[in-house]
């Protein structure tokens, strides 16, 4: 619901309490955006068959109770029984000077603070992270910085790949190649080569080799506790957390080492989720594995549909991994809610999961588990993004590509700026371009990866967002040379009584409301969406009123105020986002 809109309902709703009695103050106002009006309320067509009356008289009998005086005009009574709500100028400008003087922009507390823990990015390791990669990372860094902001708790998890049968051909490799040789650097630099020439070796095997059956013994050690191996196996996980820190670092993601929960941590709790299960009577085995058939899957022949949780050779899947990380994540974290931000393809996968962790109890219903779909990123040519040889695309080259062509951006925008300046802004456009294209598309949908696009300084994109707040602050510069200070600004009330400034001061209040409906449904393409209509409504605003050409030094300081609360709610909406806004372009 709007800003207003809350406000509106709580008052109609105290008008049907006294005009039809206490029990129909929960009824829903329907108070809506009006065609002829800033909004309408609805309500009496509906109350019309439970009250057994005409909608417009009962819309007369609402007039006569609502008490609206401070906040819009007498309601007017239209067609069947509408009424059309106009908001007072008046009501909008104070709403808008307590934004002005609030550093939340209008953000309360939560009425109850829960702990959320947020499962993303989670990249492989000794693979090159991928494009896909790139979306399970910056949507759920931008979930945990709206939900951490809204005053909740927030526990990341980094549930990175480092266990499993790839680490014995890995480690044979690393073995055969040397420590210190140039193929183990690649690890820090081109991990997915470093996979490749392992994969190539093991695909590659002969007798006189013998690679494979190596690589395969050499999970064997690794499982049980060798030193030696595992000694090899952190060396392997150590450069590749070097390499994910490079990549987060670039991205500007919040993510640390702390937040580091990969697969191997759970490794001690793998036996005693199979044992549970299976004393449950959940879990049973099937042709050697141990399985658990959740209710409500079925395959192929409508047949129960299985999740490993035991190989046959004793090895532990995926999904056990994912149990043993729901109890620590209940047990010991003590979450409230669970977002999973992963590709959409494992949506079978979590559902499953999701569904046995209830059923044993793991998971009870008042723990929210939610897997927060990520669609993929295609090329121009729509199939999954791949480089001309096959491969999955290197995010970092990627991201170098993207922060080259925003420097042609910035440099054709402000040649003026010394190179030291022009390197940083082209970052921020360029990282920022990049991300904001990913957060404003919905998550669960895929888009084609389109850097020009990306980079245009119109329409919905960064650098159109970044480019409105860098003319605020060149404006504020300006004000600040003709003597106006800071100070000034600041305990200016926000000029709302021209058209132009109504309607951008109505899209200030609207931040509050965006930030929540962002954090309770997992959607920053929302917050993306609200911060391109805010900038539109600055810029049309800019357009028709002059702000330091006004004659006026009220208007002026009115007009500067508003502005300045909106350069700080387009910030802060930035950088929910993790996205940054230069100081000038
Ligand atoms: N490493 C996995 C992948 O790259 C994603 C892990 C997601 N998190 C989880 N708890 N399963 O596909």
């Amino acid at each position: 619901m709007t800003a207003p809109e809350l406000a509106l309902t709580t008052r109609f709703q105290d008008a049907f309490a006294a005009a039809f009695g206490e029990e129909y103050r929960t009824a829903d106002p329907i108070i809506r955006p009006g065609k002829f009006s800033d909004f309408q309320c609805n309500a009496a067509m509906g109350l019309a068959k439970k009250l057994g009356a005409k909608p417009r008289d009962l819309a007369q009998q609402i007039l006569e109770k609502v008490q609206l005086d401070d906040i819009a005009e007498t309601p007017e009574i239209a067609g069947p029984g509408f009424l059309n709500i106009t908001l007072k100028t008046e009501w909008v400008a104070s709403q808008a000077a307590g934004l002005h003087g609030d550093d939340r922009l209008g953000v309360g507390s939560p009425e109850k603070a829960e702990t959320i823990v947020i499962d993303y990015s989670a990249p492989n390791v000794a693979k090159e992270m991928h494009v896909g990669h790139l979306r399970t990372t910056v949507v759920g860094d931008a979930l945990a910085r709206v939900l951490e902001f809204e005053g909740h708790t927030v526990v990341r998890q980094n549930h990175i790949g480092d266990w499993g049968t790839p680490f014995g051909m890995l480690i044979e490799h690393l073995l055969e190649v040397g420590e210190d040789s140039e193929e183990a650097k690649l690890l820090e630099t081109d991990p997915n080569a470093f996979y490749q020439a392992a994969r190539a070796k093991f695909d590659a095997d002969t007798e006189q080799t013998d690679f494979a059956k190596r690589a395969r013994a050499r999970v064997a050690t690794l499982q049980s506790g060798d030193e030696a191996t595992l000694a090899m196996w952190t060396k392997l996980v150590g450069l590749s957390k070097q390499y994910f820190h490079r990549i987060y670092d670039m991205l500007d993601v919040t993510l640390t080492d702390e937040d580091l929960a990969g697969e191997s941590t759970y490794n001690d709790a793998l036996a005693g989720v199979c044992d549970d299960l299976e004393q449950a009577g959940i879990a049973r085995v099937s042709d050697g594995a141990l399985c658990v058939f959740p209710a409500g899957f079925t395959g192929r022949d409508d047949q129960p549909l299985p999740l490993i949780i035991r190989k046959s050779d004793g090895g532990y899947g995926y999904a056990t991994t994912d149990f043993a990380a729901i109890r620590h994540r209940v047990g010991d974290l003590h979450a409230d809610r669970i977002a999973y931000v992963v590709g959409s393809s494992q949506e079978l996968h979590f559902q499953m999961v999701f569904t046995t962790a209830r059923e044993a109890g793991w998971l009870p219903e008042s723990v929210d588990a939610e897997h927060v779909k990520i669609g993929s990123v295609l090329g121009e040519d729509g199939k999954i993004l791949r480089t001309r040889s096959g491969s999955s695309l290197r995010l970092m080259a990627l991201l170098e590509e993207g922060v080259v062509k925003a420097r042609s951006v910035i440099d054709e925008l402000r040649p003026d700026l010394p190179e030291e300046e022009r390197a940083k802004i082209a970052r921020q456009i360029g990282i920022g371009s990049i991300k904001y294209a990913d957060l404003s598309t919905a998550h669960d949908s895929d888009y084609v990866f389109d850097l020009d696009r990306m980079l245009a300084l119109q329409g919905n994109t960064a650098p159109y967002l970044q480019y409105a707040v860098a003319r605020i602050r060149s404006i504020q510069r300006k004000a600040a040379d003709q003597g106006i200070s800071a100070e000034q600004v600041e305990a200016a009330a926000p000029r709302v009584i021209d058209d132009p400034e109504r309607t951008l001061a109505l899209q200030l209040l609207q931040f509050a409301p965006t930030v929540a409906e962002v954090g309770a449904q997992y959607v920053p393409h929302k917050l993306a969406a609200y911060l391109f209509d805010l900038a539109q409504a600055f810029m049309s605003f800019y357009e028709k009123s002059p702000i330091l050409k006004d004659a006026s030094e009220d208007v002026r300081l009115g007009r500067l105020a508003l502005a300045k609360l909106t350069e700080r709610t387009l910030v802060a909406g930035l950088d929910l986002l993790g996205v940054q806004a230069p100081a000038q372009m």
